[in-house]
């Protein structure tokens, strides 16, 4: 029986049905509300939603449910006897055995819900992938590498001729499907998307199991990849003529007069066994849902089995522009119509902006010069790995936002989608990437995968097509490989441009590329390359942070801690790159590597090190105090950032260098009311004193035209006396999928943040909320990730907390001994009270 609904809250759920389906809306689903409600009132109310009730589109997320067990990549007992039949899954069609089988029984296996990464969970090892963060996984562990997933779905009888798809984000690695003992496919990358056809394969009316074996003895990168099914998994359903997947392709123009032009071509495939005609209705809509522009077009019969275009141009008279500072986003429904009858609609989050590179002046973005500030970032963070909850994608680039930076490089392989839908909603510009250079099919199909999934993100304003690739990208075949697929990638995406980064062979693919990416300026001359290629446009790639551990001022490679490099492992520092950078305006701008720090590649250093030292803010997205730096020179804010800590036991009478990261014209520092000195601040520097320690005050004053407009203190703290939690949101949605980022600190006994505090925290949670992970940020740390315990590192920890399916209050506590204790409520509700989208 369908629940009835009030009014309102039938407008609501539609509202979230739309954000929640990215691309398409629930056609069936709507069907179904509306069909509870008064037709007078759904047609009045919402224009766009269908009034049919029709078989359409339905996009349902399989996230959770699954079970989940660790099998062998070679001995098939451990891989509970999987193909080790008589006949196999390749020999017969239906053979899938041990898991793959219908008849397999998995009541013993853990179950798990999606995005789910095993490499997390498994210890350190010294013997295991230094690049890899040394995770007991890899060639050295077999028993760790192959995981199976199972899941049983229900498909109703009518959908009986219907096509249907299961639909994979990316799956870490080399996975292989199977529906009810049929074999499906294998997908050897990690990171792009799949999807398989699986309408024949199904028992209608009745239960079909999925299985999924993944294997990650195999790295794909030389940095932490994580492990299993870590990005959502979709069942799509459609009718047999439907709008192709990742057929639909936006394109945005501004006329003079202002107004805008936004060109589409729509694929459509007849899957069924007769030709069929029809017709297409294109509406642009605004955020609320207003039909801004619409159009329609012919279906001329379409031939069984055949796919064609359709394209058509829309004006809309007065755009809000898509930008960084204002992520303004429209959508295109796509509605597909046959006999008079609504059979599929897809909705895509667009934005109208126009993007243009320049060789002597950089990027513009709706014809304004935009430098890009960027930093590199992998797929990871603390608690999860490679499994992020999407609300955590938000959480990431809002912090890099914070410091100004408006650039994005997927290293080193195409994203999550929802990371490039945050992206789109918080105005963050993304160079999307593929790594592997090759012009067969193997990479030609990953380039054309990435451009079709990612084109109408307004966020996305460059292809990446390659990274150091040491062996060809000084040479002829560098050069022509890189020719290829260029021109490929200009066939799928006339609009944007190509790029690769260089590190150091230049006069291959550098000679060929749209843009030059430059990877460390100690690797190349863009000065010279400028000279030599006047029309080439260059950009720096990645270019050198000031290495450090986040609150490490001395060595102590002992525990993998790392002071602050001057000249760091690629040459140079935060400030001497954007020094660089920001004196050439022929330069599209900067990406740090990295933004955040990520597991593995612990370099200089090595184990017990495990994480990487580059990142601008830790694993959990704490700062360093480069952080301040770029904040100073990236945005308008008022900075004054006095480093380091002033809690130094045993070290009175020793000099200690203090500095100054500030966008004020003049600083003056004072210690124990003392003057130190009043320095003026160079552009795009810093300042510093020397300073004899002794316990007490440091305070900085920041002047801006002689008078002090800011003071900062950093003071010697007492011990550790109570702690201290806060949220990054506390209002969440009750859908098991939504996160609040909690910070734990420590303070002493006068209230203040003790920055060198390593106590051991205990949390607990009660309520409608789970912990889905903990992190601290230090490299050293060999704790696990999933725990419901965390030692603070230098004064901080994070404790990542998910709701349920139940709406209510959710209390995390958090003890410690010899501590007075904290607790934080968060309230888990049903609907979004903000309508943001998760
Ligand atoms: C670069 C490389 C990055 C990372 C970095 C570490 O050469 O492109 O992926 O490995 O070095 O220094």
């Amino acid at each position: 029986m369908p629940r009835r609904i009030s009014l309102p809250a039938f407008l609501h759920a539609i509202r979230n049905l739309r954000i929640a389906c990215v691309i398409p809306v629930t056609f069936a689903a709507v069907a179904a509300f509306v069909a509870t409600i008064p037709a007078s009132a759904a047609s009045a109310t919402v224009a766009s939603a269908p009034t049919e009730s029709t078989a359409g589109r339905e996009r349902l997320r399989l996230d959770e449910g699954w079970r989940f067990s660790l099998g062998h990549p070679s001995d098939t007992k451990k891989d509970f006897d999987h193909a080790t039949g008589y006949f196999s899954y390749l020999a017969k069609t239906g053979f899938g055995d041990g898991p793959a089988s219908v008849k397999f029984d998995d009541s013993a296996w853990r179950r798990v819900d999606l995005p789910h990464d095993w490499a997390v969970e498994m210890p350190f090892s010294a013997n295991a992938s230094h690049s890899h963060g040394y995770r007991a996984i890899g060639p050295r562990f077999p028993d760790t590498n192959v995981g199976w997933y199972r899941r049983k779905i229900t498909v109703p009888a009518a959908d009986l001729g219907r096509r249907i798809s299961l639909v994979f984000d990316g799956v870490f690695r080399d996975s292989q499907v199977w529906i009810n003992g049929f074999y499906l496919g294998r997908e050897p990358s990690g990171y792009l998307g799949f999807r398989y056809d699986v309408t024949d394969y199904l028992n209608y009316g009745g239960e079909n199991t999925i299985a999924v074996r993944a294997d990650a003895t195999m790295e794909e990168g030389w940095f932490y990849e994580g492990a299993g099914i870590y990005r959502h998994v979709w069942l799509e359903k459609t009718d047999a003529l439907h709008l192709t997947a990742d057929g639909t392709a936006i394109t945005t123009s501004l006329r003079a007069d202002g107004s805008a032009e936004i060109g589409v071509t729509a694929e459509i495939t007849n899957a069924g066994t007769d030709a069929r005609a029809g017709e297409i209705v294109y509406r642009v809509l605004d955020r609320n849902g207003h039909v801004l522009a619409e159009k329609t077009s012919a279906l001329p019969a379409l031939a069984a089995g055949a796919t064609a275009e359709s394209a058509t141009m829309l004006t809309i008279a007065k755009p809000e522009l898509w930008s960084v500072e204002s992520p303004a986003l429209h959508t295109l429904a796509v509605e597909l119509r046959a006999a008079g009858t609504g059979i599929d609609r897809t909705e895509t989050r667009f934005g109208i902006r126009t993007i243009r590179f320049d060789p002597d002046a950089g990027f513009f973005l709706n014809g304004k010069r935009v430098e890009l500030k960027g930093t590199n970032n992998h797929q990871d963070h603390a608690g999860v790995g490679a499994a992020i909850p999407d609300a955590l994608q938000d959480y990431r680039i809002a912090k890099l936002k914070e410091m100004g930076s408006n650039a994005y490089r997927c290293s080193h392989n195409p994203p999550t989608p929802e990371l490039l839908d945050a992206c789109d909603r918080l105005g963050m510009l993304v160079i999307d990437e593929t790594r592997l250079m090759g012009s067969n099919a193997f990479h030609l199909d990953a380039v054309a995968r990435m451009i079709r999934r990612d084109r109408n993100h307004p966020s996305v304003i460059l292809w990446s097509l390659g990274n150091e690739e040491w062996a060809i990208e000084g040479n002829i075949i560098g050069a022509r490989i890189a020719t290829t697929m260029q021109a490929f990638a200009k066939r799928l995406d006339p609009t944007r441009l190509t790029t690769v980064a260089i590190s150091g062979g230049w006069g291959g693919i550098s000679t060929v590329i749209d843009v030059a990416g430059v990877n460390y300026i100690k690797q190349g001359d863009p000065d010279k390359q400028h000279a030599e290629f006047p029309k080439q446009i260059i950009l720096g790639t990645e270019e050198t942070t000031t290495q450090a551990t986040r609150g490490i001022y001395f060595d102590d490679k002992e525990h993998g801690h790392l002071a602050p490099l001057e000249d760091g492992t690629s040459g140079g520092n935060i400030e001497t790159g954007w020094k660089y950078y920001a004196a050439r305006p022929y330069l599209a701008g900067v990406c740090y590597w990295t933004g955040f720090d990520y597991r593995g590649e612990p370099n200089p250093l090595a184990w017990p090190a495990a994480s990487s030292q580059f990142g601008i803010l830790d694993t959990c997205g704490f700062p360093k105090d480069s952080f301040y730096y770029l904040k100073a020179w990236w945005t308008d804010e008022p900075v004054l950032h006095i480093f380091p800590h002033w809690n130094w036991p045993g070290r009175d009478g020793q000099t200690i260098q203090v500095r100054c990261f500030s966008n004020h014209e003049a600083v003056e520092l004072f210690l124990n009311g003392r003057s130190l000195g009043k320095k003026d601040m160079p552009r795009n520097g810093h300042l510093a004193w020397d300073v004899v320690y002794e316990p007490g005050v440091l305070e900085a004053r920041g002047y801006r035209n002689n008078e002090i407009v800011e003071t900062r203190r950093v003071e010697t703290t007492g011990a550790p006396a109570s702690l201290v939690l806060s949220a990054d949101r506390s209002t969440l949605t009750a859908d098991n999928r939504d996160v609040s980022v909690i910070t734990v600190s420590a303070l002493d006994g006068e209230g203040r943040a003790v920055p060198t505090a390593d106590n051991p925290v205990q949390f607990t949670i009660t309520g409608d909320g789970k912990i889905i992970g903990v992190g601290n940020g230090d490299p050293g740390s060999h704790e696990p990730d999933k725990a419901s315990e965390r030692r603070l590192f230098n004064g901080l920890a994070q404790v990542i907390v998910q709701t349920t399916h139940d709406a209510g209050p959710i209390v995390l506590r958090a003890t410690a001994p010899g501590l007075r204790e904290a607790s934080i409520t968060l309230t888990s509700a049903v609907p979004p009270p903000s309508g943001a989208a998760r």
